[in-house]
């Protein structure tokens, strides 16, 4: 009967599909094993080596020569203060007693990373006369790293806005009330920098009761040689 005959081809089609697919499951299984025996060979290979080494400022991962660790973490709601951290050193922080509510920001020599100046602004209530004021010592060569701490933006107007933008921020213009923001940027760079985050502050998504979730953001800047 040819009603056989059809269900014969269908029942052959769907044995060599399924064979087909076994062999290319276990075939990349297979992959999988070989590559994993071969990432837990380097592990035993690490092993050797006695001490686990430190990661600058408690990184994930060390920086290559010629580059500077750093770590910046935002503030926590209006209640706890940020951090910036570089190559191991807390350059701000409340025990350092250098920061406060609005924008807290570091400066730094691009090519040595020696600490030039800190100052934080208060956006809320503060000027920002003063803001302007600290980054006319933003020289060329100088990187700014910068921490929110409560509310970073209400005071800043057009002028401040462009200036951090000229520094390689991509979120300055945008930047609004209790909005979390981490960004490092450089007199003089040609790009947008890869070093900024930014949370708006949101009353659906927040992650605190008027403010958005904290920002950690962590990586290596690239020693500026000439
Ligand atoms: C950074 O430090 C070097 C060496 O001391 C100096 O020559 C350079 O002018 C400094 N740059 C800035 C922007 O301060």
């Amino acid at each position: 009967m040819r009603w056989i005959g059809i269900v014969r081809i269908l029942v052959i089609l769907f044995t060599l599909l399924t064979t087909w697919y076994f062999a290319e499951t276990i075939f990349s299984a297979k992959w999988e094993v070989k590559s994993l025996r071969h990432i837990f060979d380097k592990r035993s290979d690490d092993a050797v080596v006695p001490e686990k080494t430190h990661s600058k400022c408690g990184n994930e991962k060390n920086c290559p020569d010629n580059y500077f660790a750093f770590k910046i973490i935002s503030g926590a709601a209006s209640v706890v203060g940020p951090t910036i951290c570089l190559e191991d050193k807390i350059l701000m922080s409340s025990v350092k007693n250098n920061i406060g509510r609005g924008l807290n920001m570091a400066l730094v020599n691009a090519s040595t990373g020696e600490l030039k100046h800190t100052g934080h602004y208060d956006m809320y209530s503060g000027d920002v006369k003063d803001v302007k004021l600290f980054l006319e010592k933003m020289t060329d060569g100088t990187l700014i790293f910068l921490a929110s701490f409560d509310d970073p933006a209400t005071k800043l107007d057009v002028q401040a806005r462009e200036l951090f933008s000229s520094y390689g921020s991509s979120f300055a213009t945008k930047l609004g009330f209790r909005d979390s923001w981490t960004f490092v940027g450089g007199k003089g760079i040609k790009h947008k920098s890869p070093f900024e985050q930014h949370i708006k502050n949101d009353k659906e998504t927040n992650k605190y009761d008027g403010w958005p979730e904290v920002l950690e953001m962590e990586g290596c800047i690239p020693r500026k040689m000439d």
